[in-house]
């Protein structure tokens, strides 16, 4: 007999009201998977580009959908060949965006997508992790392999990502350059940002210059006035708007974007960081999953400092 959990999932492509808050199948662990108990789903930005239906055509999702890839919980259940994760254990993870995501009472993992929660954080904290530090990991360390003593401009170091790139790029000895609106500058001062610059006051590129890195969560206009801070043979890594390949060649640098992964292996260090207390997080708003129609209205109006998390279960 089937049995059902609540989740949000959205049946077309549209406005926050496409979500509904309802009764869904609840998921049974295959070969290599487990099911997670959900106690929190963080929520960013690809949740609202995914539920608009601007991503349709470059991720693939069958209707009805279960948003929300940023999970906490405790495992349910492991399915078969699972022997590296047990039943009972809490865990956090940033899931496939292409399956059904964490806005629900149930979800499922790959084995390789989840680690065991860091135990200095509550379900709620432990959710806003995942998506945003693999990103910012994946960006500076994989793909611009930034190293000590090296010089990182962050747009928008205030955002998600940026936050935790501002505190990855300091953690490994580098000299950090961030943007943001000035009422962030205090905050990013104190996650240790070395030189802040408030974009719109200053244009970024009138006093920056012999950049290794840029990581660029802005993008457009932002993305276009960057390549002439970079050094020769520095790069661009963009995680909204792929990078021009000629006019990267034409100022002799690399611009990638970057497109996150679960990654179990990261998140147990990112987890170990933040243990040692080398991470700070910055939660705004907390909602029960069935306002996730307003988590999504609240973020898309783009005026939080900090992230967004369902709670699923007190
Ligand atoms: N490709 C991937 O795998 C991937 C993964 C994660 C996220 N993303 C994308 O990356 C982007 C950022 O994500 P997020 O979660 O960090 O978003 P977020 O938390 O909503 O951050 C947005 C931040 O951007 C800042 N901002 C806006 N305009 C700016 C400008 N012109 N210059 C500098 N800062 C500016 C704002 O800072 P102030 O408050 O200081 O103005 C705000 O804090 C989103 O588009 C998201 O979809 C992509």
């Amino acid at each position: 007999m089937m049995t059902n959990m609540k989740a949000a999932r959205i049946h077309s492509y549209g406005a926050p009201e496409v979500l509904a808050y309802e009764d869904a199948p609840r998921p049974e662990p295959g070969e290599g998977e487990v099911l997670i108990r959900v106690q929190a789903a963080g929520v960013n930005p690809i949740d609202w580009k995914i539920r608009s239906g601007q991503m349709k055509d470059m991720i693939a999702h069958k209707l009805p959908l279960i948003l929300g890839w940023d999970v906490a919980g405790v495992l349910e259940a492991v399915g078969p060949g699972v022997t590296n994760l047990k039943t009972g254990s809490p865990v956090y993870g940033s899931l496939n965006m292409t399956r059904n995501g964490a806005y629900a009472e149930y979800v499922l993992a790959g084995v390789s997508d989840v680690a065991l929660k860091p135990t200095t954080l509550k379900p709620i904290q432990a959710a806003a992790v995942p998506v945003v530090a693999l990103t910012a990991w994946q960006a500076l360390f994989e793909i611009a392999k930034l190293s000590a003593g090296q010089r990182v401009l962050i747009h928008g170091a205030a955002g998600g990502v940026g936050s935790l790139a501002v505190q990855f790029a300091r953690w490994k000895g580098a000299q950090v350059i961030a943007t943001a609106s000035a009422q962030n500058h205090a905050r990013l001062r104190e996650l240790g940002a070395n030189e802040i610059l408030d974009y719109k006051a200053v244009r970024f590129e009138d006093t920056v210059e012999n950049v290794d890195v840029i990581l660029d969560t802005i993008g457009g206009d932002t993305q276009e006035r960057s390549w002439g801070v970079l050094k020769k043979g520095g790069i661009l890594v963009s995680t909204v708007s792929p990078p021009s390949a000629e006019t990267a060649a034409a100022y002799g640098v690399r611009g990638e974007l970057v497109f996150v992964q679960p990654n179990a292996k990261q998140l147990t260090e990112i987890a170990q960081l933040i243990d040692a207390g080398l991470l700070r997080l910055n939660i705004e708003t907390v909602l029960p999953l069935a306002d996730a129609d307003k988590a999504h209205e609240l973020g898309q109006r783009g005026q939080t400092r900090g992230k967004i998390v369902l709670q699923v279960v007190d």
